[in-house]
């Protein structure tokens, strides 16, 4: 018996409880739609969707058609003018775009409020429907031209971009609040500590953990897991011990684990995934066992974009009494994060891949774990007595934050988590999930083009090989087109080798992307396709 995470799941209701429409309406909708040029598609026809849940097991199940609706010939996308040649302006987004927020409200997307935006409890608006253009609006970069095409951003699983918002609140720590923290009595001192230790709420609702005690801000993913292996991993394997990650796993969730099992005489395990890059979960319930200490793996896979059933993973490696991180450097940008609700011991995500600054991130962990854990970096704001024959150490958080960190940064992330607050997790899960079905569909229809990752649970990612083509190629093509999507090995070589390959197309998508940046990314590669030349 096995429980699935369907990002379906997070919905709270039926469409038509929200006012969208349901399965038969759209449709109605969408057949209009196929019948017609993209570029005239009405926009209530792109209305999110709910998918119907699937009860079954998705490693038995064939892989469900995508859409039951007829696509138009797809060929007649590469004749598709993409909207800024369309309307003369490269900032056709911003025209006659509804307002985000309801009449009366206003939200300070120029003047920082530090601390207390008016939207910070934690809630999306009630009721309020996701306006992708709005959110646009609060994107500067994505009114910048690239190569005379307004830019097409869906590089976003390996970066996001930053709202406004973010940008002015860097903007304003530095122009008002800036001083180091917890070190001294003066005015700035105490509006930056103020301002750090605010982000740190700000994640720990955001990732709903107990406690801001849970909470350290680190570097981002890949220094977070070292923390973990280095200092809890360290401490406690002993040779013979075993640690499990699985084939999904970015660089980052399997290069620390090796450099620990040499350190420590533990050996490393990989769970499989079967050929739609899921988990196969009775062979990772196989690999589990008394010897097993720690297992890791992601939320959502970087390069095939699987959802992992974490909740169930995190249950089964405990039950064998080994200690659970989980990655969610994929995942938080797209689904509800709720680190009670998993379960797991560690949690780790980056902030710039959820619209924060770079060089930014969280590391929840159970608050007695981390206080019964030694810290890994010594040095200053860790310690509570230092003599030079031996140190106390302060609890979490402080102990695992040796050091002046990135306050700013953690500021800056505090602000960007609160914009997705705003927004509504649920509302960008359901318009991502729209888009991921539609992109789906789209690239499935380009002749010689084959998606790698077939997973029936998948988040923001369309990776895909073009026969004929390198994957350099198709995306300095794309990138003519004014397309960013990234072309490698998205440093996850195993997964991508699993599927004998080393190297695809990635577009990844974010609460930004809109319909026609999928239609402007089917052209292109249809262009390309039929002429050997750059599209768009
Ligand atoms: N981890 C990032 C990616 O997947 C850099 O592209």
């Amino acid at each position: 018996m096995t429980t699935r995470i369907n990002t379906v799941d997070a919905f709270p209701a039926a469409p038509e409880a929200l006012g969208l429409p349901g399965e038969a309406e759209l449709a109605r909708l969408a057949a209009r739609f196929f019948n017609e040029p993209p570029s005239s598609v009405p926009l209530e026809a792109r209305t999110p969707e709910a998918a119907p849940r699937t009860e079954q097991d998705g490693q038995e199940t064939a892989a469900q058609p995508i859409f039951d609706v007829p696509l138009p010939d797809i060929l007649e996308l590469a004749n598709w003018t993409p909207p800024d040649a369309r309307t003369g302006s490269p900032f056709y987004f911003l025209d006659d775009a509804p307002p985000l927020y309801p009449a009366g409200i206003s939200v300070p997307v120029t003047r920082p409020a530090p601390g207390l935006a008016p939207f910070s409890s934690g809630q999306a608006i009630p009721g309020q429907p996701f306006d992708v253009h709005a959110v646009r609006n609060d994107f500067p970069i994505l009114a910048e031209t690239v190569n005379g095409r307004s830019l097409v951003w869906l590089d976003n699983a390996a970066t996001t971009q930053k709202p406004q918002a973010v940008i002015d609140r860097l903007a304003y720590f530095y122009a008002h609040e800036n001083s180091n923290i917890h070190r001294a009595a003066h005015e700035l001192a105490a509006r930056a500590t103020d301002a750090f230790e605010a982000a740190r709420e700000t994640v720990r609702r955001f990732v709903h953990a107990r406690s801001v005690n849970e909470i350290i801000f680190v570097r981002g993913t890949t220094e977070g897991i070292n923390l973990v292996a280095q200092s809890w991993g360290r401490q406690h394997l002993l040779p013979g011990d075993e640690i499990l990650i699985t084939w999904l796993e970015h660089h980052a969730n399997i290069v620390p684990w090796q450099q620990l099992a040499a350190q420590t005489g533990a050996a490393l395990k990989v769970a499989p995934v079967n050929d739609r890059g899921e988990i196969s979960l009775d062979e990772y319930t196989r690999l589990l066992g008394p010897k097993t200490r720690f297992v890791a793996f992601t939320q959502v896979s970087n390069a095939l974009g699987t959802v992992t059933p974490a909740a169930e993973m995190t249950r089964l490696a405990q039950a064998c009494g080994a200690k659970v991180l989980i990655d969610g450097a994929q995942s938080v940008l797209h689904m509800r994060t709720d680190v009670q609700a998993l379960g797991c011991d560690w949690f780790v995500f980056s902030g710039h891949k959820v619209f924060g600054p770079t060089g930014i991130g969280a590391l929840y962990g159970k608050e007695e774990l981390l206080n019964a854990t030694d810290p890994w970096q010594g040095g200053g704001n860790m310690i509570q007595d230092v003599t030079f024959e031996r140190t106390l150490y302060q609890d979490a958080p402080a102990r695992f934050e040796a050091g002046t960190g990135n306050i700013a940064g953690a500021v800056g992330l505090g602000a960007a988590l609160e914009y997705v607050e705003r927004i509504g997790i649920d509302n960008i899960a359901r318009h991502e999930h729209d888009l991921l079905r539609y992109g789906t569909r789209l690239l499935s229809e380009i002749p010689g083009l084959k998606i790698i990752g077939q997973a029936a649970e998948k988040a923001g990612v369309l990776s895909f090989v073009l026969e004929g083509r390198g994957t350099l190629e198709i995306g300095s093509a794309l990138n003519k087109a004014g397309i960013a999507v990234r072309a490698g090995h998205h440093c996850a070589q195993p997964i991508l080798r699993r599927f004998g390959l080393e190297a695809t197309v990635r577009p990844s998508l974010a609460l930004y992307n809109t319909h026609d940046d999928l239609d402007a990314l089917a052209a292109a590669l249809l262009k390309l396709v039929r002429t050997g030349k750059p599209g768009g």
